[in-house]
């Protein structure tokens, strides 16, 4: 054949490849208000950027007919491309070719650009739209999925590993996006579950429907599961290329460094007002956050689940920052189960990642009560506590007002190797608060001659006595007592000081987290 005829050839079977499941099967997924995989790569990465891998492949499968059946690219597309001129590897699934049920093949074209990535220490990205195993390979269809497993743990830590869930994902199909570092959820057209509502009637007789059962408000408030709810795909694919704005490549290099005009020495005022008068009202931690860090932006991680501690990410100086902090205006900030989880996976991924960590405190304690000791607050809480002790990138904490009992410890202190912790001056640091505190001192006393008064004289005295930051700052757990109006330029001063810092841990296999 002439070159002619050959170049004919490729032309009319990269057609083919674009074709995917055929019109028909196109149309049906824009009808349920889907992309298709090629759509949405070209929605997630820059313009023109995208160059494909293994467009020709097809499965190998015999069986029920599936030799007449072959489509070229096998139902899932892979490659790479650049993101903000960033390379990324990527794949997306085809829920047009079989369901995007993943084959021996499909899964060997996954398998290899992971292990591209790894090589080239660049994030990977999965599109995921698929009915699971492809049931006509059986266990080649297993297999593949191990394969991708035994990837996704290899890469973990090494470099980021982003999930958007835009369709289903059911079965072992799950555990793959588990493994990864964010989940992104579509609302109303995606969900994730071990066992859709059929198995799940038959064996706990709940009658649930797809939604109901792993729709992204489910896991983006209930179980945690997904970082991010996203109305749309546009919306979803945008919270990819964002997050990844504040993440380096890999756990070698540093996040990208921006330049702003925000003024780093910006002098608020109004901070000194955030703080209400009574030490047990609610305010919105968020507000504080807004006004310090870079530009007003913040990219707010599992904003849905365990709303009583925020992470999310921001800059200061241009410089990536993953911020952790209590909030008060929800269960009064106090950290239970869920929250101390949340914060702890975070922190880890910063850790992993060389991401500095802003903590910002105001917590009455752990959550108390059965419903939380049965579910092992204990070994939870301590989740938090191993995160922090273990993270050796810059730690900046801030305490604003209440930091009582094992919650300061934990909330990044100077005894978990906070490098430079400040307090404003409306900070409490004690054991626990004042009530509670003078109830069990003077419990004798006041049961015997029970008084009013004489307890509003001692919480007073108590008050007086412990609940500011000056006796922690006497002892040099404090390194400062900073007024509110500074606080952007304390903290960018404080992680500008902290960009040489070395700090290991001790050379071991791996460490046991109290999982
Ligand atoms: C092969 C599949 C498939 C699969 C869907 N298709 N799932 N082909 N293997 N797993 C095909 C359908 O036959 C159909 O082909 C096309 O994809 C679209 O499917 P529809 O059913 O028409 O789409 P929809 O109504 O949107 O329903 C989607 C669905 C449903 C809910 C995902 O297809 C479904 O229940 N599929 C089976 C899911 C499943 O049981 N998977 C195995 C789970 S076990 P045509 O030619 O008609 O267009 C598993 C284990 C993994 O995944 C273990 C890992 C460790």
């Amino acid at each position: 054949m002439s070159m002619h005829d050959n170049l004919k050839k490729l032309q009319e079977m990269r057609q083919k490849a674009l074709e995917g499941g055929g019109k028909a099967r196109i149309d049906k997924q824009h009808e349920k208000g889907k992309l298709t995989a090629r759509e949405r790569i070209d929605l997630l990465l820059d313009k023109d950027s995208f160059e494909e891998f293994d467009a020709f492949v097809t499965h190998r499968c015999q069986d029920f007919d599936m030799d007449k059946k072959k489509i070229l690219g096998d139902g899932v597309v892979t490659g790479y491309g650049t993101i903000d001129g960033r390379l990324v590897y990527v794949f997306s699934q085809d829920f047009t070719v079989f369901g995007g049920s993943l084959s021996e093949t499909f899964a060997n074209k996954i398998c290899k650009i992971m292990d591209m990535a790894m090589k080239m220490g660049a994030p990977v990205i999965g599109l995921n739209d698929s009915g699971g195993a492809r049931i006509q390979e059986g266990i080649m269809s297993l297999a593949g999925y191990a394969e991708i497993f035994q990837r996704n743990v290899e890469a973990s830590g090494v470099i980021p590993q982003i999930s958007a869930i835009l369709g289903p994902c059911a079965g072992g199909a799950v555990y793959s996006p588990a493994l990864t570092d964010f989940i992104i959820m579509t609302e109303l057209t995606s969900y994730m579950f071990i066992t859709g509502p059929k198995v799940v009637k038959t064996v706990t007789n709940e009658n649930v429907n797809e939604e109901q059962l792993g729709g992204a408000m489910v896991h983006a408030s209930k179980s945690g599961v997904a970082q991010f709810s996203a109305e749309n795909e546009e919306e979803a694919l945008g919270i990819i290329r964002k997050l990844l704005s504040y993440i380096p490549q890999n756990n070698l290099e540093e996040p990208p460094l921006f330049s702003t005009n925000d003024p780093i020495n910006r002098i608020d005022e109004e901070l000194a007002d955030i703080i209400p008068d009574a030490s047990n009202q609610p305010y919105d931690m968020k507000d504080i956050i807004y006004r310090i860090v870079d530009d007003e932006e913040f990219l707010e991680v599992s904003r849905h689940f365990a709303p009583n501690i925020i992470t999310g990410y921001a800059r200061f100086n241009g410089r990536s920052v993953g911020i952790v902090a209590n909030q008060p205006n929800y269960l009064a900030g106090v950290l239970d189960i869920n929250a101390s989880k949340k914060a702890a996976r975070f922190v880890r991924f910063c850790d992993a990642f060389n991401i500095p960590i802003l903590t910002l405190v105001d917590v009455p304690g752990f959550l108390p009560g059965t419903a939380q000791e049965y579910r092992g607050i204990i070994s939870e809480g301590a989740k938090l506590i191993y995160a922090y002790a273990e993270a050796t990138v810059p730690k900046v904490t801030l305490i604003t007002r209440k930091a009582y009992g094992g919650a300061y410890d934990v909330m990044s202190s100077k005894h978990l190797r906070g490098d430079v912790n400040y307090a404003w001056p409306t900070a409490e640091i004690a054991v626990m608060g004042a009530e509670g505190a003078v109830q069990i001192l003077y419990q004798k006393e006041l049961e015997n001659n029970p008084s009013d008064e004489r307890m509003k004289e001692l919480i007073e005295e108590y008050t007086e006595k412990f609940s500011n930051p000056f006796i922690a700052a006497s002892l040099g757990f404090i390194d400062d007592v900073i007024e509110p109006k500074n606080t952007r330029f304390r903290i960018i001063r404080a992680f500008e000081s902290l960009v040489t810092k070395k700090l290991t841990n001790p050379l071991k296999k791996h460490g046991n987290i109290p999982l």
